[in-house]
């Protein structure tokens, strides 16, 4: 349709028809063969729901198709609907969660996760994908870190963008095959809930709200994201749904987003709950004024917007604004000539799960996997090694991360399964030694299937330890603690792993850790006493045959920490790039207590943000810059020479930091603005270059100017965060 059309439809249409585009009802009111749905638990009457434009959570060309042909045929201007679904980190073939998926630093592998995520759900009838989720996090006790991409803004920024061009193509041409129109959330801040309760307050100062939360949204925005979704929580005091300066200052008029905006799930009517709101229709009326054009889930539009009309408290206008947005995205997807767009039972059988995208999924899990610490060269395992695989996850076979809503459950390649099926030959044992939780850990949400017997297979896996040369543990905190609602005051691996990596060390020495898990834990113990410590996250489809390529050598790791693994709970929330404090570490003119640090640990993580190590070495030469000052259009050019140092190839993540040593308000210690994979054989080295531009100095200033200000800037560049490789420029203006 052109634009003239659609505002022709728009004209035509009933004021009940505009109000339907306006509303999203679950599957559950719209199952095909329901004679009727809850549709009276929101008060909705059967013609309400057949006027929904859209409706989130069902997937199946054949069952899309019936329900689109109803719905058009019931529509008085034969309107297609929407279907919208969480895509996160696949559809049916898994890649790693998106944490994972951050611990690769790498684009362009994030961007055909979301490609072959979007040619499988598209097949299945989808249009639309809850995803990118461009939250940033810092606080590990919040559960819905699993599905963020880390701690930086500048990586979320580039991977938000990655996701967005692998579900729109890099056209953002929707009606091409293989599409989805992405949806960026949580509008805005959401992953940073005070106390990490999923929900709760946000609390963040302008400044920091725009320098770090606020970036990668933008980036999904700019390219391209057909949709954004309002978050459940407040900002400055005002739910994201209610936020007209977040919604239209910031994002419609600063940003230029003229794409849909839809509430989270009743996110409308919580405002209610928020205490802004009497009612729902004063709900209705603070959200459709604020920018929200779909109400996800609720009947606050479906059952307010008429009257509030009639009342004057919203236009015409409103609805009318509301109501083209959601006119012109089914248009951007061609369902007005094709309704159901790729829904084909033939592409889902050729599609999903198919040896390519299978394929792609153990690439991305081998490149997440992050090996933190690696003494003796530990791994990989040799082949003459007689090796015992002990724990909860070693043969655990649902490794999908929690927002994995339409893969099968069993469905994953456990470690136990991918190594016996490339390594026959080799010398393994497996035992689980002890349930994924102990009778201990009473977790409403989740109990674990108990062992048979706890006390017999503790005793088994003891004894494979004895025998064997090495033991590689894999532990890790069960899926379902993590995702949303899955908040923890505590980020300790249960403890009945943590008491079984005691016995087995003590009849064996010689081990190894994979971590699996949705989260950075408290791995103290483990790095205390392991020789090895690999974090695998939820790796999905392929997880286990990755974990044993890596494992066995065939493969190396190489992920960087997106989020660092703190000492304990007790330093959460914290990042990297935090400032420095009046009373730093290194000051010198008081005693040496009164800094900033604590009594009973040190400041640092345990892993620090970038960290990750391979089975190679490398060395990376001095900074050097191409000139010392930097002028008003020019640029710098800050180089290093690697070098392969070890024994074997490898591949490592140089990154870039920049530090303004001072501003018209406190700075960062260093923030990442470049990162660039090399991978070398042994011995090699290959110099790389990064472009320093004035515009990556910039910031918001003591006037809320996003500029840069003249002055001394260090330039770091290393293999993680901590590096202290750097060289120093002026900005002179
Ligand atoms: C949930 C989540 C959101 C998801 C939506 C639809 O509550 O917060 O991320 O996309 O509802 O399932």
């Amino acid at each position: 349709m052109t634009p003239n059309e659609l505002t022709a439809l728009l004209q035509s249409m009933s004021l009940d028809e505009k109000i339907g585009e306006l509303y999203q009802l679950s599957a559950t009111y719209l199952d095909v063969d329901a004679v009727t749905g809850p549709a009276d638990e929101l008060g909705l009457s059967a013609e309400d729901v057949a006027r929904a434009g859209s409706c989130l959570s069902v997937t199946g060309a054949k069952v899309l198709h019936a329900i689109q042909q109803r719905h058009i045929a019931r529509q008085p201007h034969h309107i297609p609907m929407l279907f919208m679904a969480d895509i996160i980190n696949g559809y049916k073939t898994i890649f790693p969660v998106p944490l994972g998926q951050g611990a690769t630093f790498d684009p362009a592998l994030v961007e055909e996760c979301a490609a072959v995520a979007a040619r499988e759900a598209a097949a299945a009838g989808v249009h639309v994908t809850f995803s990118p989720m461009a939250d940033l996090v810092r606080d590990a006790r919040w559960g819905r870190v699993m599905e963020a991409t880390g701690e930086d803004p500048y990586l979320n920024a580039q991977l938000a963008a990655a996701m967005v061009r692998g579900y729109q193509g890099p056209d953002n041409r929707l009606t091409d095959k293989g599409r989805l129109a992405a949806c960026v959330k949580h509008f805005a801040g959401y992953g940073a809930p005070m106390g990490g309760r999923d929900y709760n307050t946000v609390e963040l100062s302008p400044r920091a709200l725009r320098e770090d939360y606020l970036p990668a949204y933008r980036a999904a925005v700019e390219a391209g994201a057909a949709l954004v979704m309002t978050s459940f929580n407040t900002l400055d005091r005002v739910p994201s749904s209610a936020n007209r300066w977040l919604l239209r200052d910031v994002l419609r008029r600063e940003w230029g987003f003229d794409g849909v905006v839809i509430s989270d799930w009743a996110a409308v009517k919580e405002l209610i709950a928020h205490g802004v709101a009497e009612d729902d229709a004063q709900a209705a009326e603070l959200a459709l004024r604020a920018g929200v054009d779909i109400d996800m889930s609720t009947g606050v539009y479906a059952r307010n917007l008429k009257a509030l009309l009639d009342a004057g408290r919203v236009t015409q206008a409103l609805i009318d604004e509301a109501a083209l947005r959601v006119l012109e995205l089914k248009n951007k997807l061609g369902l007005f000539e094709a309704p159901d767009k790729d829904g084909s039972e033939a592409d889902e059988r050729a599609l999903l799960q198919c040896p390519a995208h299978r394929d792609a999924a153990r690439r991305a899990a081998a490149a997440s996997f992050v090996l933190l610490k690696n003494d003796a060269a530990f791994w990989p395992l040799r082949r003459e090694e007689t090796v015992a695989f002990i724990g909860p996850y070693a043969a655990e076979d649902r490794l999908h991360g929690a927002w994995s809503v339409f893969a099968d459950d069993h469905d994953c390649v456990s470690l136990a399964e991918g190594l016996r099926a490339a390594y026959p030959e080799r010398r393994m044992t497996f035992a689980p030694g002890c349930p994924l939780l102990g009778p201990d850990v009473q977790i409403s949400a989740y109990q674990p299937d108990p062992l048979p017997d706890p006390d017999a297979a503790l005793a088994e896996a003891l004894a494979l330890a004895a025998r064997a040369d090495k033991v590689v543990l894999a532990l890790g905190e069960p899926r379902e603690f993590t995702g949303e609602c899955a908040s923890r005051t505590d980020i300790a691996l249960p403890a009945c792993q943590l008491d079984l990596y005691r016995r087995v060390r003590e009849v064996n020495p010689n081990v190894g850790v994979v971590v699996f898990g949705g989260r950075p834990l408290d791995l103290r113990e483990i790095d205390a006493g392991a020789q090895a410590v690999l974090a695998a996250w939820l790796p999905g489809t392929e997880g286990g045959a990755a974990l044993a390529r890596v494992l066995c050598g065939d493969d190396a790791p190489t992920g960087k920490l997106p989020m660092c693994f703190p000492r304990g709970v007790g330093q959460v929330p914290m990042s990297y790039d935090h400032l420095r404090t009046g009373r730093p570490l290194t000051h010198s003119y008081l005693d040496a207590r009164f800094c900033s640090q604590y009594i009973d640990a040190p400041n640092e993580s345990l892993y620090p943000f970038g960290h990750g190590l391979t089975y190679t070495t490398f060395a990376i030469s001095p900074v050097t810059l191409d000139r010392a000052d930097m002028t008003a259009g020019g640029v710098i050019t800050a180089a290093v020479r690697v070098t392969n140092t070890g024994s074997r190839p490898g591949t490592e993540t140089v990154q870039l930091y920049l530090r303004d040593l001072v501003g018209s308000v406190a700075r960062p210690v260093r923030s990442l603005k470049g990162f660039r994979k090399v991978t070398l054989p042994p011995g090699e080295s290959a110099d790389v270059a990064f472009t320093i531009r004035e515009d990556m100095l910039r910031f918001w200033n003591i006037d809320m100017d996003y500029v840069s200000e003249p002055g001394a800037f260090e330039v770091y560049i290393g293999a993680d965060s901590t590096t202290d490789n750097k060289a120093q420029f002026t900005l002179v203006k």
